[in-house]
């Protein structure tokens, strides 16, 4: 995909979280978004899904113009799958419903195509034998997985996952991990918001450095990580990879 960010800004009261966030990647398929805590990597990555608005700047993805109004935002949302932290099931519904669902209601998808989708998803992920568990029911690796299966159901054409695996043990993060980078391998276009680092660098080719609102520094992963250009991401990368 090629993706231009220009000039993205973003004022919450009188706080500036995105201070003209300028990024442009010419080829990326995995861009992996660090930065420290507070930096607007949420923000920016909600921008780009279409669920929240900019107060100035512009979205590129593939030379398409992201407009920021509401009729264009419920068709631009539809072609994005969008996996967070946690709490991205609906619990009052089984593994296999939480698909179904936006398939029949957004997407259009008769029952019998929907579940069917839900299936060969669940089956291919090794989630058929807890299709009619409700999440509560579920690991938080599982819980993960099927959020991550509801958001390739839709056939997106960019996924944005931020930091999926933060609300898990280990174990359960491996799991999850798995499943981004075989999905990473069939050639699809992702943005991880990550503080997994060793992981960024296995499956990102470009990173971006997020603080303070702005894109610090951009470029591919081996440069931003041995070489870092600014004093401010020679610093945040001293401390993340310092463990
Ligand atoms: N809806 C909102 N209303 C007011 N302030 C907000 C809102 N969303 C985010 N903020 C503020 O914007 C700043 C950036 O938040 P954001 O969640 O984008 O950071 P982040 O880089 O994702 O941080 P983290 O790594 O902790 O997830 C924070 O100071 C946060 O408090
Ligand atoms: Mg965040």
């Amino acid at each position: 995909m090629k993706l231009r960010l220009e000039e993205i800004s973003k004022r919450f009261d009188d706080h500036l979280v995105l201070d003209a966030a300028t990024l442009t990647l010419e080829k990326v398929h995995t861009l992996a978004l660090i930065g420290p805590s507070g930096g607007g990597k949420s923000t920016l990555l909600r921008i780009i899904a279409g669920l929240e608005y900019l107060d100035t700047g512009a979205v590129e993805i593939n030379d398409e113009r992201v407009v920021y109004e509401e009729n264009y935002l419920l068709k631009h949302r539809r072609t994005i799958g969008t996996v967070f932290q946690a709490f991205n099931l609906f619990p009052h519904l089984t593994a296999l419903q939480n698909i179904t669902l936006p398939l029949e209601k957004v997407h259009g998808c008769s029952p019998a195509e929907a579940r069917e989708t839900a299936r060969q998803l669940l089956e291919r992920f090794r989630l058929a034998s807890h299709a009619h568990k409700r999440p509560a029911e579920l690991s938080g690796g599982q819980r993960q997985r099927v959020a991550i299966a509801r958001a390739i159901s839709i056939k997106p054409r960019l996924l944005l996952f931020d930091e999926p695996t933060s609300a898990l043990d280990p174990e359960m993060t491996a799991e999850v991990l798995d499943m981004i980078k075989e999905l990473r391998e069939e050639g699809r276009d992702f943005i991880l918001v990550t503080h997994e680092m060793g992981f960024a660098r296995q499956i990102a080719d470009q990173v971006a450095l997020l603080a303070e609102g702005r894109i610090v520094e951009a470029g591919p992963v081996a440069q931003v990580f041995d070489h870092p250009n600014f004093p401010q991401s020679r610093d945040f990368l001293a401390k993340v990879l310092k463990y």
